[in-house]
Protein backbone atom coordinates (compact mmCIF):
# COMPACT_ATOMS: atom_id res chain seq x y z
CA UNK A 1 0.00 0.00 0.00
CA UNK A 2 1.48 3.61 -0.78
CA UNK A 3 0.62 6.32 1.80
CA UNK A 4 0.74 3.95 4.80
CA UNK A 5 1.27 7.60 6.54
CA UNK A 6 1.51 10.96 6.22
CA UNK A 7 4.14 10.96 2.98
CA UNK A 8 7.20 13.52 3.75
CA UNK A 9 8.79 15.59 1.64
CA UNK A 10 9.59 18.62 -0.15
CA UNK A 11 7.60 20.80 -3.16
CA UNK A 12 9.13 23.34 -5.17
CA UNK A 13 6.10 25.26 -5.74
CA UNK A 14 6.01 28.10 -2.50
CA UNK A 15 9.13 29.53 -3.11
CA UNK A 16 10.23 28.86 -6.03
CA UNK A 17 7.21 28.64 -8.53
CA UNK A 18 8.23 28.87 -11.83
CA UNK A 19 12.01 29.35 -11.20
CA UNK A 20 12.62 25.91 -11.64
CA UNK A 21 15.44 23.45 -13.32
CA UNK A 22 17.81 20.59 -13.12
CA UNK A 23 20.40 22.25 -11.28
CA UNK A 24 17.97 23.30 -8.57
CA UNK A 25 16.21 19.93 -8.16
CA UNK A 26 19.78 18.29 -7.84
CA UNK A 27 20.48 21.04 -5.17
CA UNK A 28 17.42 20.11 -3.19
CA UNK A 29 18.08 16.58 -3.25
CA UNK A 30 21.74 17.21 -1.85
CA UNK A 31 20.50 19.10 0.92
CA UNK A 32 17.39 17.23 1.84
CA UNK A 33 20.20 14.15 2.36
CA UNK A 34 23.20 16.40 3.84
CA UNK A 35 21.46 18.62 6.28
CA UNK A 36 19.69 15.05 7.65
CA UNK A 37 16.27 15.74 6.80
CA UNK A 38 15.95 12.61 4.51
CA UNK A 39 16.77 10.65 7.92
CA UNK A 40 13.95 12.34 9.55
CA UNK A 41 11.55 11.13 6.88
CA UNK A 42 11.50 13.52 4.45
CA UNK A 43 11.97 11.36 1.14
CA UNK A 44 10.00 12.72 -1.56
CA UNK A 45 11.62 15.89 -3.77
CA UNK A 46 8.75 17.20 -6.20
CA UNK A 47 8.31 19.15 -8.99
CA UNK A 48 5.47 21.66 -8.97
CA UNK A 49 4.06 23.29 -12.12
CA UNK A 50 6.25 25.15 -14.73
CA UNK A 51 8.40 22.01 -16.04
CA UNK A 52 6.91 21.22 -19.17
CA UNK A 53 6.99 22.70 -22.78
CA UNK A 54 4.72 24.55 -23.62
CA UNK A 55 2.69 22.91 -26.07
CA UNK A 56 2.65 18.64 -25.91
CA UNK A 57 5.07 17.55 -29.18
CA UNK A 58 3.36 14.59 -30.88
CA UNK A 59 0.77 14.23 -28.19
CA UNK A 60 3.27 13.39 -25.47
CA UNK A 61 4.47 15.77 -22.40
CA UNK A 62 8.10 16.84 -22.81
CA UNK A 63 10.22 18.32 -20.27
CA UNK A 64 10.83 22.29 -20.76
CA UNK A 65 14.70 21.44 -22.49
CA UNK A 66 15.68 24.65 -20.95
CA UNK A 67 15.03 24.07 -17.71
CA UNK A 68 15.63 20.15 -17.94
CA UNK A 69 18.22 19.60 -20.59
CA UNK A 70 18.90 16.04 -19.83
CA UNK A 71 15.17 14.99 -19.64
CA UNK A 72 13.06 13.78 -16.74
CA UNK A 73 14.86 9.93 -16.34
CA UNK A 74 17.90 11.98 -15.99
CA UNK A 75 16.78 13.73 -13.09
CA UNK A 76 14.64 11.01 -11.70
CA UNK A 77 17.50 9.03 -11.80
CA UNK A 78 19.84 11.39 -9.74
CA UNK A 79 17.31 11.54 -7.27
CA UNK A 80 16.82 7.87 -6.83
CA UNK A 81 20.85 7.51 -6.81
CA UNK A 82 20.55 9.78 -3.10
CA UNK A 83 17.92 7.44 -1.93
CA UNK A 84 15.07 9.34 -2.49
CA UNK A 85 12.04 9.58 -4.09
CA UNK A 86 10.69 11.62 -7.12
CA UNK A 87 7.53 13.38 -7.08
CA UNK A 88 6.03 15.50 -10.51
CA UNK A 89 3.04 17.48 -11.05
CA UNK A 90 0.23 17.85 -13.66
CA UNK A 91 -3.30 18.73 -13.88
CA UNK A 92 -6.98 17.12 -14.58
CA UNK A 93 -7.61 20.35 -16.45
CA UNK A 94 -6.26 20.44 -20.08
CA UNK A 95 -4.13 23.11 -19.13
CA UNK A 96 -2.04 23.64 -15.25
CA UNK A 97 -2.70 26.06 -13.52
CA UNK A 98 0.77 28.19 -14.43
CA UNK A 99 -0.23 27.56 -18.05
CA UNK A 100 1.40 24.66 -19.26
CA UNK A 101 -0.50 21.40 -20.64
CA UNK A 102 -2.53 19.26 -18.30
CA UNK A 103 -3.04 15.32 -18.62
CA UNK A 104 -7.83 15.87 -19.66
CA UNK A 105 -7.82 13.24 -21.96
CA UNK A 106 -4.24 12.44 -22.02
CA UNK A 107 -4.28 10.26 -18.57
CA UNK A 108 -3.46 7.12 -19.56
CA UNK A 109 -0.30 8.26 -21.61
CA UNK A 110 0.74 10.48 -19.10
CA UNK A 111 0.62 7.66 -16.78
CA UNK A 112 2.98 5.78 -18.76
CA UNK A 113 5.27 8.17 -19.76
CA UNK A 114 5.85 9.58 -15.95
CA UNK A 115 6.34 5.69 -15.15
CA UNK A 116 8.63 5.29 -17.61
CA UNK A 117 10.57 8.46 -16.28
CA UNK A 118 10.68 6.64 -12.45
CA UNK A 119 8.10 9.00 -10.93
CA UNK A 120 7.28 7.91 -7.77
CA UNK A 121 4.52 10.83 -6.66
CA UNK A 122 1.91 12.69 -8.96
CA UNK A 123 0.39 15.70 -7.73
CA UNK A 124 -2.69 16.46 -9.55
CA UNK A 125 -4.17 20.11 -9.74
CA UNK A 126 -7.56 21.53 -10.90
CA UNK A 127 -6.97 24.27 -13.02
CA UNK A 128 -9.17 24.73 -16.03
CA UNK A 129 -11.52 21.76 -15.69
CA UNK A 130 -14.10 21.93 -17.70
CA UNK A 131 -17.41 23.78 -16.43
CA UNK A 132 -20.03 21.05 -15.69
CA UNK A 133 -17.47 18.28 -16.44
CA UNK A 134 -17.29 15.50 -14.07
CA UNK A 135 -14.77 16.52 -11.21
CA UNK A 136 -15.07 12.39 -9.23
CA UNK A 137 -14.30 10.99 -12.90
CA UNK A 138 -11.56 12.80 -13.60
CA UNK A 139 -9.83 12.08 -10.43
CA UNK A 140 -10.95 8.38 -10.88
CA UNK A 141 -9.45 7.90 -13.90
CA UNK A 142 -6.55 9.36 -13.62
CA UNK A 143 -6.14 7.22 -10.08
CA UNK A 144 -6.87 3.77 -12.42
CA UNK A 145 -4.52 5.23 -15.22
CA UNK A 146 -1.97 5.27 -12.06
CA UNK A 147 -2.62 2.41 -11.21
CA UNK A 148 -1.64 0.62 -14.49
CA UNK A 149 0.93 2.07 -15.75
CA UNK A 150 3.44 -0.20 -14.08
CA UNK A 151 4.98 1.76 -11.00
CA UNK A 152 4.14 2.45 -7.96
CA UNK A 153 2.98 6.15 -7.89
CA UNK A 154 1.42 8.30 -5.07
CA UNK A 155 -1.41 10.06 -6.27
CA UNK A 156 -1.32 13.29 -4.62
CA UNK A 157 -4.84 15.12 -5.73
CA UNK A 158 -5.16 18.89 -5.41
CA UNK A 159 -8.89 20.53 -5.99
CA UNK A 160 -8.28 22.62 -2.99
CA UNK A 161 -11.38 21.44 -1.22
CA UNK A 162 -13.73 21.78 -4.16
CA UNK A 163 -17.28 19.36 -3.52
CA UNK A 164 -15.99 17.97 -0.18
CA UNK A 165 -13.22 15.71 -1.19
CA UNK A 166 -12.98 14.47 2.64
CA UNK A 167 -16.23 12.64 1.34
CA UNK A 168 -15.21 10.79 -2.01
CA UNK A 169 -10.99 11.41 -3.08
CA UNK A 170 -10.26 8.29 -0.73
CA UNK A 171 -12.97 5.98 -2.37
CA UNK A 172 -11.56 7.71 -5.95
CA UNK A 173 -8.24 6.34 -5.14
CA UNK A 174 -6.73 9.33 -3.77
CA UNK A 175 -3.30 8.77 -1.28
CA UNK A 176 -3.54 12.83 -0.38
CA UNK A 177 -5.77 15.14 -1.14
CA UNK A 178 -5.46 18.90 -0.56
CA UNK A 179 -8.50 20.53 1.03
CA UNK A 180 -7.97 24.04 0.98
CA UNK A 181 -6.61 27.10 -1.34
CA UNK A 182 -3.04 27.69 -1.29
CA UNK A 183 -1.07 28.54 2.01
CA UNK A 184 0.45 31.91 2.06
CA UNK A 185 3.82 32.49 4.60
CA UNK A 186 1.46 33.88 7.65
CA UNK A 187 -0.11 33.34 10.61
CA UNK A 188 -3.38 34.34 9.00
CA UNK A 189 -3.10 32.02 6.56
CA UNK A 190 -2.00 28.57 8.54
CA UNK A 191 -4.54 29.16 11.08
CA UNK A 192 -7.80 29.41 9.05
CA UNK A 193 -6.75 26.25 7.38
CA UNK A 194 -6.29 25.12 10.84
CA UNK A 195 -9.42 25.98 11.33
CA UNK A 196 -11.34 24.80 8.25
CA UNK A 197 -10.16 21.53 8.35
CA UNK A 198 -9.75 20.11 12.05
CA UNK A 199 -13.00 18.59 12.21
CA UNK A 200 -12.20 17.17 8.37
CA UNK A 201 -9.56 14.95 9.49
CA UNK A 202 -11.88 11.43 10.52
CA UNK A 203 -11.28 10.03 6.92
CA UNK A 204 -7.00 10.12 7.86
CA UNK A 205 -6.18 6.32 7.24
CA UNK A 206 -3.01 4.47 6.29
CA UNK A 207 -3.88 4.65 2.19
CA UNK A 208 -5.11 8.70 2.28
CA UNK A 209 -4.77 11.76 4.38
CA UNK A 210 -6.54 15.12 4.16
CA UNK A 211 -3.50 17.59 2.64
CA UNK A 212 -3.21 20.91 4.62
CA UNK A 213 -0.97 22.05 2.06
CA UNK A 214 2.70 22.49 2.09
CA UNK A 215 4.55 23.74 4.92
CA UNK A 216 5.73 27.80 5.19
CA UNK A 217 8.18 27.06 7.85
CA UNK A 218 11.93 28.54 7.46
CA UNK A 219 10.45 30.70 4.32
CA UNK A 220 10.94 33.75 6.47
CA UNK A 221 8.95 35.71 3.57
CA UNK A 222 10.94 34.83 0.99
CA UNK A 223 9.79 32.83 -2.72
CA UNK A 224 6.39 32.92 -4.69
CA UNK A 225 3.54 32.68 -1.21
CA UNK A 226 5.39 35.32 1.04
CA UNK A 227 2.61 37.18 2.80
CA UNK A 228 4.91 38.54 5.65
CA UNK A 229 6.21 35.88 7.34
CA UNK A 230 5.88 34.21 10.54
CA UNK A 231 7.94 34.52 14.01
CA UNK A 232 9.72 31.38 15.31
CA UNK A 233 7.04 30.68 17.62
CA UNK A 234 4.31 30.38 14.88
CA UNK A 235 6.39 28.47 12.23
CA UNK A 236 6.27 26.29 15.27
CA UNK A 237 2.98 26.06 15.88
CA UNK A 238 2.29 25.46 12.04
CA UNK A 239 4.28 22.83 12.19
CA UNK A 240 2.30 21.07 15.51
CA UNK A 241 -0.68 21.72 13.78
CA UNK A 242 0.19 19.82 10.87
CA UNK A 243 1.84 16.86 12.64
CA UNK A 244 -0.79 16.47 14.91
CA UNK A 245 -4.04 16.63 12.27
CA UNK A 246 -1.59 13.78 10.27
CA UNK A 247 -1.36 15.86 7.52
CA UNK A 248 1.60 15.10 4.69
CA UNK A 249 4.62 17.04 5.56
CA UNK A 250 5.74 18.68 2.75
CA UNK A 251 8.56 21.35 2.93
CA UNK A 252 8.05 24.90 0.70
CA UNK A 253 11.54 26.31 1.92
CA UNK A 254 14.40 26.17 0.09
CA UNK A 255 16.42 23.38 1.63
CA UNK A 256 19.75 24.94 1.02
CA UNK A 257 18.61 27.67 3.03
CA UNK A 258 17.01 27.11 6.22
CA UNK A 259 17.78 28.65 9.41
CA UNK A 260 18.69 26.79 12.40
CA UNK A 261 15.94 27.45 14.37
CA UNK A 262 13.33 26.74 11.20
CA UNK A 263 15.83 23.62 10.79
CA UNK A 264 15.19 22.60 14.35
CA UNK A 265 11.30 23.15 14.01
CA UNK A 266 11.34 20.44 11.25
CA UNK A 267 13.61 18.17 12.41
CA UNK A 268 11.76 17.57 15.43
CA UNK A 269 11.71 14.32 16.25
CA UNK A 270 8.84 13.71 18.92
CA UNK A 271 6.07 16.29 16.82
CA UNK A 272 7.28 14.37 13.51
CA UNK A 273 6.81 10.97 15.27
CA UNK A 274 3.31 12.03 16.44
CA UNK A 275 2.52 12.57 13.17
CA UNK A 276 4.28 9.25 11.96
CA UNK A 277 2.62 7.03 14.76
CA UNK A 278 1.90 3.54 14.10
CA UNK A 279 -1.78 3.92 14.98
CA UNK A 280 -2.04 6.29 12.01
CA UNK A 281 -5.39 7.40 14.31
CA UNK A 282 -7.11 10.59 13.29
CA UNK A 283 -6.89 13.67 15.90
CA UNK A 284 -10.18 14.68 17.08
CA UNK A 285 -11.39 17.73 18.79
CA UNK A 286 -12.38 18.24 22.55
CA UNK A 287 -13.25 21.17 23.73
CA UNK A 288 -13.14 24.46 21.26
CA UNK A 289 -14.04 27.90 21.08
CA UNK A 290 -13.01 30.87 18.39
CA UNK A 291 -9.44 31.53 20.53
CA UNK A 292 -8.71 28.03 21.51
CA UNK A 293 -8.94 24.64 20.51
CA UNK A 294 -8.08 21.68 22.95
CA UNK A 295 -7.93 18.20 20.99
CA UNK A 296 -6.85 14.75 20.99
CA UNK A 297 -5.02 12.27 19.22
CA UNK A 298 -4.80 8.04 20.09
CA UNK A 299 -1.04 6.55 19.95
CA UNK A 300 0.58 3.99 19.49
CA UNK A 301 0.69 1.70 22.74
CA UNK A 302 -2.18 2.55 24.46
CA UNK A 303 -0.65 6.35 24.59
CA UNK A 304 -2.39 9.32 24.05
CA UNK A 305 -1.49 12.67 22.75
CA UNK A 306 -3.46 16.36 23.95
CA UNK A 307 -3.25 19.18 22.43
CA UNK A 308 -3.83 22.98 23.14
CA UNK A 309 -3.91 25.62 20.24
CA UNK A 310 -4.58 29.19 21.14
CA UNK A 311 -4.55 30.69 17.78
CA UNK A 312 -6.35 33.82 19.24
CA UNK A 313 -4.18 37.01 18.45
CA UNK A 314 -4.89 39.38 21.53
CA UNK A 315 -1.93 39.59 23.64
CA UNK A 316 -3.98 39.82 26.63
CA UNK A 317 -5.17 36.80 26.47
CA UNK A 318 -2.82 34.21 28.40
CA UNK A 319 -5.32 31.54 29.66
CA UNK A 320 -5.17 28.66 31.81
CA UNK A 321 -6.65 26.45 29.44
CA UNK A 322 -7.40 22.82 30.59
CA UNK A 323 -8.03 19.63 29.43
CA UNK A 324 -10.15 16.85 31.65
CA UNK A 325 -8.44 13.59 31.32
CA UNK A 326 -11.90 12.07 31.56
CA UNK A 327 -12.22 13.46 28.07
CA UNK A 328 -9.56 11.30 26.86
CA UNK A 329 -11.22 8.05 28.25
CA UNK A 330 -9.23 7.98 31.22
CA UNK A 331 -11.99 8.40 34.05
CA UNK A 332 -10.32 9.72 37.60
CA UNK A 333 -12.49 8.05 39.73
CA UNK A 334 -10.71 4.80 38.79
CA UNK A 335 -7.72 6.45 40.17
CA UNK A 336 -5.99 6.30 36.78
CA UNK A 337 -3.03 9.24 36.52
CA UNK A 338 -1.27 10.57 33.81
CA UNK A 339 2.69 10.25 32.95
CA UNK A 340 3.04 13.61 30.40
CA UNK A 341 5.75 14.40 28.23
CA UNK A 342 6.09 17.85 26.53
CA UNK A 343 6.02 16.74 22.54
CA UNK A 344 8.26 19.36 21.82
CA UNK A 345 11.18 19.09 24.24
CA UNK A 346 10.29 15.42 25.02
CA UNK A 347 11.16 16.54 28.52
CA UNK A 348 8.89 14.45 30.70
CA UNK A 349 7.07 16.91 32.94
CA UNK A 350 5.53 14.61 35.45
CA UNK A 351 2.02 12.58 36.92
CA UNK A 352 -0.83 14.14 36.90
CA UNK A 353 -4.53 13.07 37.84
CA UNK A 354 -8.11 14.25 36.70
CA UNK A 355 -6.71 16.87 34.54
CA UNK A 356 -3.87 19.58 33.41
CA UNK A 357 -4.57 23.14 33.61
CA UNK A 358 -2.06 25.24 31.63
CA UNK A 359 -0.85 29.17 30.84
CA UNK A 360 -0.98 29.06 27.03
CA UNK A 361 -0.04 32.64 25.86
CA UNK A 362 -1.49 33.64 22.49
CA UNK A 363 -0.30 32.05 19.41
CA UNK A 364 1.28 29.38 21.44
CA UNK A 365 0.66 26.04 21.48
CA UNK A 366 1.05 22.70 24.41
CA UNK A 367 1.39 19.11 22.84
CA UNK A 368 1.58 16.57 25.64
CA UNK A 369 1.64 12.56 25.07
CA UNK A 370 0.47 10.73 27.83
CA UNK A 371 0.92 7.59 29.11
CA UNK A 372 -1.32 5.75 31.58
CA UNK A 373 0.21 5.02 34.93
CA UNK A 374 -0.28 1.65 35.98
CA UNK A 375 -0.43 0.34 39.97
CA UNK A 376 3.25 -0.78 39.62
CA UNK A 377 4.84 2.11 37.74
CA UNK A 378 2.94 4.44 40.36
CA UNK A 379 4.15 2.81 43.48
CA UNK A 380 7.75 2.32 41.47
CA UNK A 381 7.30 6.55 41.42
CA UNK A 382 6.21 7.19 44.80
CA UNK A 383 9.22 5.02 46.15
CA UNK A 384 11.76 7.14 44.44
C1 LIG B 1 -2.34 25.67 -7.52
C2 LIG B 1 -1.95 24.71 -6.40
C3 LIG B 1 -0.57 25.10 -5.93
C4 LIG B 1 0.40 25.00 -7.10
C5 LIG B 1 -0.09 25.85 -8.26
C6 LIG B 1 0.75 25.64 -9.52
O1 LIG B 1 -3.59 25.33 -7.99
O2 LIG B 1 -2.88 24.80 -5.36
O3 LIG B 1 -0.17 24.28 -4.86
O4 LIG B 1 0.51 23.66 -7.48
O5 LIG B 1 -1.43 25.56 -8.59
O6 LIG B 1 0.29 26.38 -10.59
Amino acid sequence: MLSVKPIMGWNSWNTFAAQINEKLIMEMADAIVEKGYLDAGYEYIIIDDCWARKRRVNGKLDPNPEKFPHGMKYLADYVHSKGLKFGIYSCAGSITCAGYPGSYGYEYDDAKMFASWGVDYLKYDFCNFSEGGDKRNAYLTMAMALRNCGRDIVFAACNWGVGEPAEWMRSHGAHTYRSTGDIRDSLKSFTDIFRSQYTNIEGNAPGCYNDLDMLIVGMRNKGHVGAGGCTDEEYLMHFAMWAFLGSPLIIGADIRKIDSECAKILLNKTLIALNQDDECRPAFPLRCTEKYYTMAKILDKGKIAMAIFNINEDNDWVQNISVVFNDLGVPSNKGLKLRLTDAVTGEDIGIYEDGIWVKVPPTHFKIYVAEIITEDTNQESENQ
